[in-house]
């Protein structure tokens, strides 16, 4: 008789977990909603389901639906969810740590609602991570456009408050994600740089952030089919500003991945199977700078993260060059090799800076240092991300709190006055909002079944 051994079933199954995640990131909370909608849809592979009623609990809402969708455009974008009050989601998660939180937004007509009049805000889990929507307006009428935001999750849920400004305006949204991340996506540190240097920055996963550019450098669009964590990552030619002498690599190896380094999750092989070079000609070490700009909201901190991995040269050694973050350098003759030991094995670094409002703008450079060699290639990049701190007010947008966006939303007033004393109102409000919240979650407790169906023109036009 087989005797049931229990410690090799745990063997069997902690040997089959590994495997998996090595070959296929499988993320434990997965939520993929396609508001407004009965019906379930897939879209990049993925399957998103209607609303379930625990969800949310707003009977402020109604769901619409695109009457003459653009051809092709894929149906998660024909339904729109629209609030015409605060409206609250409520996903129960499994894992804590940092999770993704991202929304699809295609403004459409429906046959009495223009959705390009929307105007609302965003909670999640206490930060603002969008409090003027109009600046992703422009973007998202001819085409969806995903906003994405990582949010460490410390208790058992993530809360998504949708908030319309004001009494006669209204939110809307077509799809909504909230998908745990894996754990090497964002560490715990990362160097912050400024005029005085390099110093740590701690506690870096534990900050809300707004991913503002994800860019391959040297390759084509990298779309969610070709990466595990369904991102895109769009070229890199409207941000690079001075190329002289530099030139696009393709590589048609195996990417290398090894522990220590950068996963397959914190960036595909598509996006370090290609780059940018500065190359040598001949003995002429070229003294240029690869440069780009990515434009910014200044007053907020930003993670830079930089990915390399030397798929050009022809042995270890060889590649030595400078990094530079808004002038300053971060990386001084820099061996890829020392860190990777092995060709064409990725690796990135994050650096924290602070984005300046007088410049607009944070930049990139990639230079020859003093050990640059002649006869090889002489500095390289292959993909940067640029994400968004939250900041001490905990907003991604503004210097409102999200008591205050509550507490504002509810009262009637003279909202310009309010905003001004918006910082010294939130610090009494985290005060009573404890009561408050209990009284409104007493109140709102009516789930998606219970639509009104008499919202006329009039009460949802701004
Ligand atoms: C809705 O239709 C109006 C009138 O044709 C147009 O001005 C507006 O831009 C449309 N809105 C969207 C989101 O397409
Ligand atoms: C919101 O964003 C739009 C577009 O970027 C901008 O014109 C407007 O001034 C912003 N509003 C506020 C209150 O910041
Ligand atoms: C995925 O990547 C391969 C090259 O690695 C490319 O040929 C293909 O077009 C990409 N697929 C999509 C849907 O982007
Ligand atoms: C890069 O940023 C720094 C600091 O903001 C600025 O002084 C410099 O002019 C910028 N360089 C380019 C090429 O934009
Ligand atoms: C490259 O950029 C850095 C930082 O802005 C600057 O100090 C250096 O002089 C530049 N090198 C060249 C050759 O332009
Ligand atoms: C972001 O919010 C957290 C609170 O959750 C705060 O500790 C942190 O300092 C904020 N980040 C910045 C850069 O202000």
């Amino acid at each position: 008789m087989k005797i049931f051994n229990p410690f090799s079933l745990l063997v069997f199954l902690s040997f089959t977990t590994i495997s998996i995640s090595s070959h296929l990131f499988s993320p434990l909370d997965n939520y993929l909603i396609n508001t407004g909608s009965t019906l379930s849809t897939t879209f990049n592979n993925r399957l998103f389901t209607p609303e379930h009623s625990s969800f949310s609990t707003s009977p402020h809402s109604i769901s619409i639906t695109n009457q003459n969708p653009f051809p092709n455009s894929p149906s998660i974008y024909h339904t729109a969810r629209v609030f015409t009050k605060s409206t609250k989601y409520t996903f129960p998660v499994k894992t804590k740590g940092t999770h993704f939180v991202r929304f699809h937004f295609h403004a459409f007509n429906s046959s009495n609602l223009d959705l390009g009049h929307a105007k609302f805000q965003i909670l999640v889990n206490g930060y603002v991570v969008l409090s003027n929507f109009t600046r992703f307006l422009s973007d998202c009428v001819k085409n969806p456009r995903v906003v994405e935001y990582l949010i460490w999750v410390d208790y058992e849920k993530v809360e998504i408050v949708f908030v319309p400004e004001k009494d006669l305006n209204f939110g809307f949204v077509n799809a909504i994600e909230v998908v745990s991340a894996p754990n090497d996506l964002v560490l715990e540190t990362a160097q912050f740089l400024s005029e005085e240097g390099l110093k740590s920055f701690d506690d870096l996963n534990k900050q809300a952030f707004e991913v503002v550019y994800r860019v391959t450098v040297g390759g084509p669009k990298v779309t969610p089919f070709n990466d595990s964590l369904p991102r895109t990552w769009v070229t890199d030619d409207e941000f690079l500003k001075s190329s002289d002498g530099s030139e696009r690599f393709y590589f048609g190896g195996r990417i290398n991945y090894r522990v220590g380094g950068a996963s397959r999750e914190v960036g595909p092989d598509n996006i370090y199977n290609t780059a940018r070079l500065i190359k040598s000609k001949n003995d002429y070490v070229p003294n240029v700078n690869m440069t780009w700009v990515f434009p910014v909201v200044g007053g907020y901190k930003y993670l830079v993260r930089l990915h390399f991995c030397d798929i050009a040269s022809i042995s270890m050694r060889l590649l030595y060059f400078n990094v530079y973050v808004n002038g300053y350098l971060a990386l001084e003759d820099f061996d890829l090799s020392l860190v990777t030991n092995a060709l064409a094995s990725p690796f990135y670094a994050d650096f924290v800076v602070d984005g300046d409002s007088s410049v607009g703008a944070l930049n990139v450079s990639i230079g020859p240092s003093k050990s640059t060699l002649a006869h090889v290639v002489d500095g390289m990049l292959n993909a940067v991300e640029v994400m968004k701190l939250n900041n001490t007010h905990k907003s991604l947008d503004g210097n409102v709190c999200a008591n205050f966006v509550l507490n504002s939303h509810r009262s009637s007033g003279n909202t310009g006055i309010l905003l001004t004393l918006a910082a010294a109102a939130c610090i009494v409000l985290s005060l009573s909002i404890v009561i408050r919240r209990r009284i409104v979650e007493s109140r709102e407790t009516v789930s998606w079944s219970r639509l009104p169906v008499n919202l006329s023109e009039d009460s949802v036009k701004g």
